[in-house]
């Protein structure tokens, strides 16, 4: 690749980060930032040496296997990468690299903002005051929990479950875990986290249940109605990873009848489309997926991006590989 590639960047990105993928690459920004949907994504790994897509392009079978043989990388713009066809790609030939690390900070943050709505009912109390309906303090009136002492069961230990553990830990809460590898021992240590490694034992046990693993054929609906139903009555669930993961419907059914206590999301298996009977709940805290959206967990992914793309484009290895 010795001239500048062709860069095709699907949404619009942070100013800064745009600039410089515009001064290093032949990069063809998408200016409108209208989602690009799947002719537009043909058409663009057709004539792209590089397609930058975010978790909003579907980039399936069907579309890499449309691609040029021109394309030569897929420079994912975010750290999870379920909505790309990672094996296809490496049949074909097609490099794929993602973002982790500078957005796990967010991530983690995001997590604990929602565990602490729908413990303490921040929502359901906004909505009682900007409706003119707040009577005046109450000293029996909209309890909520306490997190110290609290168990929580992450469930992904990785980079976000452990930052998600660390906070946790300050807030007083036992940490407990589940991942299929379990953690080194000074990580443990460190955490005071104890490993399940059967995920049904843990869930029973467990004052909340953090959804921080990626989704994958083995996690789609690992939380099922059976799962959820294991769950204590008093317990929250909390997703900041994929929608996917939790059966929604079923957690839904679960919070009408008062089975669990709440659920914090910040995530929904058919974004942007919410499962309808999860806005009428009223222990429900949803987010419109703002995960990673602080301006330097976006810049940090920009500029991993960028890293990326130049590695690449240098002939070396990129640093955040996945198809290896
Ligand atoms: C990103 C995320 O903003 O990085 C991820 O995996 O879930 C998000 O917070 C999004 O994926 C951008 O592609």
């Amino acid at each position: 690749m010795k001239d500048k590639p062709l860069v095709i960047v699907t949404r619009r990105l942070p100013e800064g980060i745009e600039a410089r993928l515009s001064e290093l690459f032949g990069a063809r920004l998408n200016l409108d930032d209208t989602p690009m949907d799947a002719t537009a994504l043909k058409a663009a790994v057709k004539s792209a040496t590089v397609l930058v897509p975010t978790v909003t392009d579907k980039v399936g079978t069907e579309i890499i296997e449309a691609a040029g043989p021109q394309l030569k990388l897929i420079a994912n713009f975010g750290v999870g990468f379920n909505h790309i066809d990672v094996k296809t790609a490496r049949v074909r030939g097609i490099a794929v690299t993602n973002t982790p690390g500078v957005l796990t900070d967010a991530t983690a943050d995001i997590t604990m903002t929602l565990l602490l709505m729908v413990t303490r009912r921040a929502v359901e109390g906004s909505d009682v005051l900007r409706s003119g309906k707040f009577g005046g303090w109450n000293p029996t009136w909209m309890m909520g929990v306490g997190l110290r002492g609290r168990t929580l069961g992450i469930v992904g230990m990785g980079r976000i479950g452990e930052a998600v553990a660390q906070r946790s830990r300050a807030f007083g809460m036992n940490i407990h875990y589940h991942n299929r590898k379990r953690a080194a021992a000074e990580v443990e240590r460190e955490l005071g986290a104890t490993y399940w490694p059967d995920l049904d034992r843990m869930i029973p046990e467990m004052d909340v249940v953090s959804i921080n693993c990626p989704s994958t054929p083995e996690t789609y609906h690992l939380m099922s109605a059976e799962r959820i139903g294991r769950m204590k009555r008093s317990a929250y669930l909390i997703n900041s990873a994929r929608g996917d993961i939790v059966d929604e419907a079923a957690l839904a059914e679960a919070l009408d009848r008062g089975a669990i206590a709440g659920a914090g999301l910040d995530v929904f298996e058919k974004e942007p489309k919410v499962e309808p009977k999860l806005l009428a709940q009223k222990n429900a805290v949803l987010l419109p997926h703002l995960g990673s959206s602080t301006i330097e967990a976006r810049t940090g992914m920009g500029e991993k991006v960028i890293a990326n793309i130049l590695a690449f484009s240098g002939g070396q290895r990129p640093p955040d590989l996945v198809t290896s």
